[in-house]
C-alpha cells in the first residue's frame, strides 16, 4: 500500500493522563479519512501529535517514508502537512485577504533585503501571492468578503477561511478538525461537495474529525474510531453514535476493542 502519512504507536501522557495511547494508522495518497471518538477520546491531541504541535511521549512519525518524529511545527507545514482547528485560530482583526496572504507568505521566496528595497522580483513574488490569494478565495466561495475583517464573517464562513489559509502553504495533507462544527445542515452539505472539489482540484489527502456522523459517513472512504478504553472510561460511544446512525442497521462487525475492523456499504470503520 503506498503510504503519506503514518503515525505508529503515538502515545502523548500529561502527567497522570494519556491523552493518547498507542495511537496508529496509515493514510494513503488522495484519501479522505476520518476520525471520531467521544469528546476527550484524544483526537485533537492526535492532531497536535501529527502537525509537532505538541511533543509526543513515545511512537514515531512518517511522512512520505520520511521519518518525521519530532521536527519543528514549521518544518512540518513545509513539508505540506497543514490543519485547522477545532477553536477557530484566525487573525481577527485582519482582512480576509491579509489572513490568506500570511500563510501564503511561509512558500515566499524573496529575501529581507529585497523587501526592503522593493526588487522587482519581490514585486513580482508579491503580486503572484496576492494573485494567489484571491483565487484561493474564490474557490472557497470568499471572494465577495476579502476585505472585510475576519472578526465580522460569519461563523461558518470563518471555518472555510482557516481552510483557505491552510490551502495557501499549498499542503499535501489537510488536516481538518471538526471543519463542520457550528455549520448550519446547508453549510455542512456545501462544505462536504467543497472538500471533495479540493481533494481533486489540488491532489490533496484529507484526514478529518468530525462529531457530525452524517458528514463523516458521506465523505470518508474509512473512519477510524478513537475509543477510551486505556482510561477506563465506560465507552458506549460505539454503540450509540454508530449504530444510532445506521438505526442498527449495522455493518459487518466482530470483536469489541482495538484493531478490530467493521465494513459497512463500503465503508471500512477501523477500531
Ligand atoms: N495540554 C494539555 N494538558 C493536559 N491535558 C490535556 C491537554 N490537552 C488535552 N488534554 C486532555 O487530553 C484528553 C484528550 O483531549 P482532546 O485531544 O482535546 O480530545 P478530543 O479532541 O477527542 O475531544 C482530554 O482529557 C483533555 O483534557
Ligand atoms: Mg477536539
Amino acid at each position: 500500500m503506498n503510504v503519506l502519512l503514518e503515525a505508529i504507536e503515538l502515545t502523548k501522557q500529561y502527567k497522570g493522563l494519556k491523552a493518547v495511547s498507542n495511537y496508529s494508522v496509515k493514510i494513503s495518497p488522495g484519501e479522505i479519512r476520518g476520525l471520531i471518538g467521544p469528546n476527550g477520546a484524544g483526537k485533537t491531541t492526535t492532531f497536535n501529535l501529527l502537525t509537532s504541535m505538541v511533543k509526543s511521549t513515545s511512537g514515531n512519525i512518517y511522512f512520505e517514508g520520511k521519518n518525521i518524529t519530532g521536527i519543528r511545527a514549521d518544518q512540518i507545514a513545509h513539508l505540506g502537512i497543514c490543519r485547522t482547528f477545532q477553536n477557530i485560530r484566525l487573525f481577527k482583526n485582519l482582512t480576509v485577504l491579509e489572513n490568506v496572504l500570511i500563510a501564503a507568505q511561509i512558500k515566499k521566496k524573496y529575501n529581507f533585503m529585497s523587501v526592503l528595497l522593493s526588487s522587482p522580483s519581490f514585486l513580482r513574488e508579491e503580486k503572484h501571492l496576492v494573485d494567489q490569494s484571491l483565487e484561493l478565495l474564490e474557490t472557497m466561495g470568499l471572494i465577495h468578503a476579502k476585505d472585510m475583517k475576519a472578526r465580522n464573517l460569519p461563523y461558518g464562513q470563518q471555518r472555510k477561511l482557516e481552510i483557505a489559509r491552510a490551502l495557501a502553504v499549498r499542503p499535501k495533507i489537510l488536516l481538518l478538525d471538526e471543519p463542520a462544527a457550528g455549520m448550519n445542515p446547508s453549510e455542512s452539505t456545501e462544505l462536504m461537495g467543497l472538500i471533495r472539489y479540493l481533494r481533486d482540484k489540488f491532489d490533496l489527502t484529507i484526514f478529518l474529525i468530525e462529531h457530525d456522523m452524517k458528514f463523516v459517513m458521506n465523505l470518508c472512504e474509512k473512519i477510524q474510531v478513537l475509543l477510551c478504553y486505556h482510561r477506563g472510561i465506560k465507552d458506549d460511544y460505539f454503540s450509540n453514535a454508530i449504530a444510532n446512525y445506521f438505526k442498527q442497521d449495522l455493518f459487518d462487525y466482530s470483536g469489541n476493542g482495538f484493531n478490530t475492523k467493521a465494513y459497512h456499504k463500503g465503508k471500512t470503520i477501523i477500531m
